[in-house]
């Protein structure tokens, strides 16, 4: 019997608290039993891919991974929740992006002294793209915040969607007296010692008269909540708590399991595929290689859209390949990578290969499918590779065509001239390519400034697109996959050409 699903991710600025929330999460699901382990598991995983020095160094964590928890209802029985997580790192945005391919919904974190954050902003925007909903978890009220009404205005503002407060925190920082519970009534009230609230919940309440008011005004000035528009991303209901004190986290976890999707329908090629269809099928929307450095392995993940997978499945990646047989594939649960026997649509599986599968492959039984919509995104930083060691060439175009293939950086080979150019969308994903290039590949190169600015994949009628490139040659490459793409100085090129040419499309994205 399986269990429904939520497959989500937290999504947030630096600092806002997400590690701390995940943790919290996953103590309430019964994952994990002391706080503090997650960080614990941060570190352990930094040991044990110590080939990523910069992980080190900065102290970051490069890598995304999935934890499973699970968590029974009186009402909705046992949930599963799949959280994916996503690197905290704006560098690392483009490996964030895809992370959410593969979710079904997402939860902001806003920190409440700070409020909506460029970085949240971004990210909120690839949800839209993908019509992901959100629910926002406004957290640290234990902390002095700005006015409520004030953050709930930036959220409507910056995001132009609808927020409906499903509860309201009663002061803030030392004023702070607990969360009201927009919809019964009830205030939760931290209780215990200090380092961790808990929830105490008072149903025969008199808020103070500056409360009262305060959420009278709140009841008649905002979106009430619509589970429809908020599934339909046109509507975010907004949480209050304290990730560090625990407090608003199981509401935080009620509301997933009440309103957040379920796996849904995935775009592809024939037809949409639902979950309910009988044969496996999935796609890899994250590809991590060298986790062992005495292993070439790697880990290809897997988020399966449709049928019931067991252990040793046979599965065809579509358009190249034969097929796999899955004999260990991992499933994530809190703590250890474990072997899975069986996964459910919404689970995701890690697939060890040997550089078989990449980022935005189908898999299923017959290969007769193919999911859309998991884009490339174009590089903001673009540089060219300088070679030390001349007679390593091969073993460059390798380490290029891998990363590229894991979707840590992009790869452009010049129609003219041999200075392959590699782009990025933060960097530090620069520093590494340099520093993988050296641990893994024994090679010695360095970054020089390439003569363009960003890259733009060009699609069009193929006469059209040949015109365009004869004229252009000097900024004309192709990606890895062989597409053309044109290297253009400056924004201001792009608008440029994009008049003059009217009839070839430049796309900041690319379907993979
Ligand atoms: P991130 O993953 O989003 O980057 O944030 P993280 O959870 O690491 O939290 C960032 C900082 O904010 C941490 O403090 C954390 O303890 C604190 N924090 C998280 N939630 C709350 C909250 O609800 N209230 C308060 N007051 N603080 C919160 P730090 O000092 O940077 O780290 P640490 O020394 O506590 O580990």
């Amino acid at each position: 019997m399986t269990s429904p699903r939520r497959t989500f991710a937290i999504i947030s600025h630096p600092d806002a608290g997400k590690t701390t929330l995940t943790e919290k999460l996953l103590v309430a699901g019964g994952a994990i039993h002391l706080a503090g382990e997650v960080k614990a598991r941060g570190a352990n995983r930094r040991a044990r891919s110590d080939w990523m020095k910069i992980e080190q160094q900065r102290g970051i964590s490069v890598t995304s991974s999935v934890m499973t928890f699970e968590r029974a209802f009186d009402d909705l029985g046992v949930i599963t929740f799949n959280l994916l997580d996503t690197p905290g790192h704006e560098d690392f945005s483009e490996d964030t992006y895809r992370t959410l391919t593969a979710v079904d919904s997402a939860v902001m974190v806003i920190d409440a002294a700070r409020g909506i954050e460029a970085q949240t902003r971004k990210l909120f925007e690839v949800c839209r793209l993908r019509s992901v909903p959100i629910i926002t978890f406004v957290n640290k009220v234990d902390r002095e915040g700005r006015p409520v009404f004030e953050l709930l205005d930036e959220i409507a503002d910056m995001l132009a969607l609808d927020v409906a407060p499903m509860s309201w925190p009663i002061g803030m920082g030392g004023e702070f007296e607990g969360v009201l519970d927009l919809e019964t009534g009830g205030v939760s009230r931290p209780e215990g010692d200090s380092r961790n609230f808990q929830g105490k919940v008072d149903t025969d309440v008199t808020l103070p008269e500056r409360f009262a008011e305060e959420v009278e005004l709140a009841q008649a000035g905002y979106a009430e909540f619509d589970a429809e528009a908020y599934r339909n991303g046109d509507l975010t209901p907004v949480y209050f708590g304290s990730a560090l004190k625990d407090f608003g986290v199981a509401e935080l976890i009620d509301a997933l399991a009440r309103h957040a999707p379920a796996p849904r329908p995935q775009p592809a090629e024939p037809a949409p595929i639902a979950p309910e269809a009988d044969e496996v099928t999935g796609f890899v929307f994250k590809v991590q290689a060298n986790m062992d450095p005495n292993h070439r392995d790697r880990i290809a993940f897997m988020r399966l859209c449709s049928g019931t997978f067991k252990r040793g499945m046979k599965l065809t990646p579509t358009g190249h390949g034969k097929p796999i047989a899955v004999h260990s594939p991992i499933l994530f649960f809190a703590q250890n990578r474990e072997v899975a026997d069986e996964a459910f649509p919404g689970d995701i599986i890690g697939i060890p290969n040997h550089g078989t599968l990449r980022v935005g492959d189908t898999l299923s039984e017959r290969a007769d499918i193919r999911f859309t919509g998991l884009p490339n995104f174009a590089p903001e930083i673009l540089r060219r590779v300088a070679l030390k060691d001349p007679t390593k060439t091969k073993q460059l175009r390798k380490a290029l065509d891998d990363m590229a293939e894991e979707g840590v950086t992009q790869v452009f080979y010049p129609e003219i001239g041999s200075n392959w150019i590699v782009g990025v969308v933060g960097q530090l994903q620069l520093e590494v390519l340099i520093s993988r290039l050296e641990a893994e590949y024994k090679v010695a190169a360095g970054l020089e400034p390439a003569p363009f600015d960003t890259a733009r994949w060009v699609t069009g009628d193929a006469g059209d697109l040949k015109a365009f490139a004869d004229l252009n040659r000097g900024a004309m490459a192709k990606d890895r996959d062989g597409n053309p793409v044109f290297l253009a100085k400056s924004a201001w090129e792009i608008g440029y050409v994009a008049d003059r040419y009217p009839k070839v499309r430049f796309n900041a994205t690319r379907e993979r």
